[in-house]
């Protein structure tokens, strides 16, 4: 048993997305690129929205937010898979592997609560302007963020002291780059029934949020198509465009990957894997910014500004 003897000692080996040299190389240089983007594209969202007085109201406190969780949950993986490609290394200590699957699952829930808070917040500005600020108040847009990091660390904690508990005999080759929770159950050499059922369990919660950006939704394009086209209602639904190709970008890639029966996965699982571990986080700035005409004026006086200091 693993428990009694090597439990703390154990590497695991991160196989990669693919095992062939070149294209182990194309995914080095491809993140490469997509990390340092990533962190710039959200910092410079933050600063923005910081720094600019038009900004300062909950959606965009929440976008703020949504970056800060985006520019954790890049580096949870991007970092370890950059350096141990440097290093010509593949290993992660046991300890190492867990606290990046801690992570990897509590950032990709506090995203998705986020993500819903901001569908709340459009649907609240457009079905009940009046009610508006007393609805989504500093108090209540703190709290949403709170509940956030709440849940999705309640939900990662399970998991991972679950997984803890399993044994690996010898077999530790992650066929992916990161550890990842269905593939390190796949490894395991024990009972792993009660861990696969609460892998589903987890992924249903985290499609509650997604339940309730749906019934935002519903809200909001009732509202938009009883009312005539106002140009408040237009501008506010101006923003709903973005949220959406975010919110099927996140929620298309882990459908895809984890309703499934363990037996199905393979290597090119590790390729959705990647797209929504390093792409959406790195998409979501240019999505919000390049359609939102108030965030690129944001942007631009920040520029500015940092020219003429
Ligand atoms: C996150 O949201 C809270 C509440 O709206 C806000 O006070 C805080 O500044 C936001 N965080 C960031 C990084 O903008």
């Amino acid at each position: 048993m693993r428990k009694d003897n090597q439990s703390s000692n154990m590497d695991f080996i991160l196989m990669g997305v693919i095992s062939q040299q070149e294209q182990e190389e194309f995914f080095f240089i491809l993140f490469l690129f997509i990390y340092p983007i990533t962190l710039i594209g959200n910092l410079l969202i933050i600063l923005a929205i910081r720094s600019d007085i038009h900004l300062h109201n909950p959606m965009y406190f929440l976008l703020a937010n949504l970056s800060f969780v985006d520019i954790f949950f890049s580096s949870v993986t991007l970092p370890k898979m950059l350096t141990n490609h440097l290093l010509g290394t593949k290993t992660i200590s046991y300890g190492g592997c867990l606290t990046q699957m801690y992570f990897m699952i509590g950032m990709a829930n506090i995203d998705s609560y986020i993500l819903a808070a901001m569908a709340y917040d459009r649907a609240v500005a457009i079905s009940r302007p009046l009610h508006y600020t007393t609805v989504m108040s500093p108090r209540s847009c703190v709290l949403l963020v709170v509940m956030s990091w709440v849940v999705g660390n309640a939900n990662a904690l399970p998991h991972t002291l679950l997984t803890s508990k399993l044994s690996f005999c010898g077999k530790q080759e992650i066929a992916n780059f990161y550890c990842d929770l269905a593939f390190l159950l796949k490894l395991s050499c024990s009972d792993i029934h009660f861990n696969v059922n609460m892998m589903y369990l987890g992924v249903s919660v985290f499609c509650v949020p997604l339940l309730c950006i749906i019934v935002s939704y519903v809200q909001v394009f009732s509202t938009v198509l009883r009312v005539p086209s106002t140009k408040g209602v237009l501008k506010a639904f101006s923003t709903c465009g973005s949220h959406l190709t975010v919110v099927s970008l996140y929620y298309g890639t882990v459908m895809g990957m984890y309703f499934r029966p363990l037996t199905s996965y393979s290597l090119k699982d590790a390729v959705i894997t990647v797209m929504y571990i390093a792409v959406t986080p790195m998409l979501n700035p240019f999505i919000y910014s390049l359609r939102n005409r108030d965030m690129k004026a944001a942007l631009g006086k920040l520029f500015n500004n940092g020219i003429s200091s």
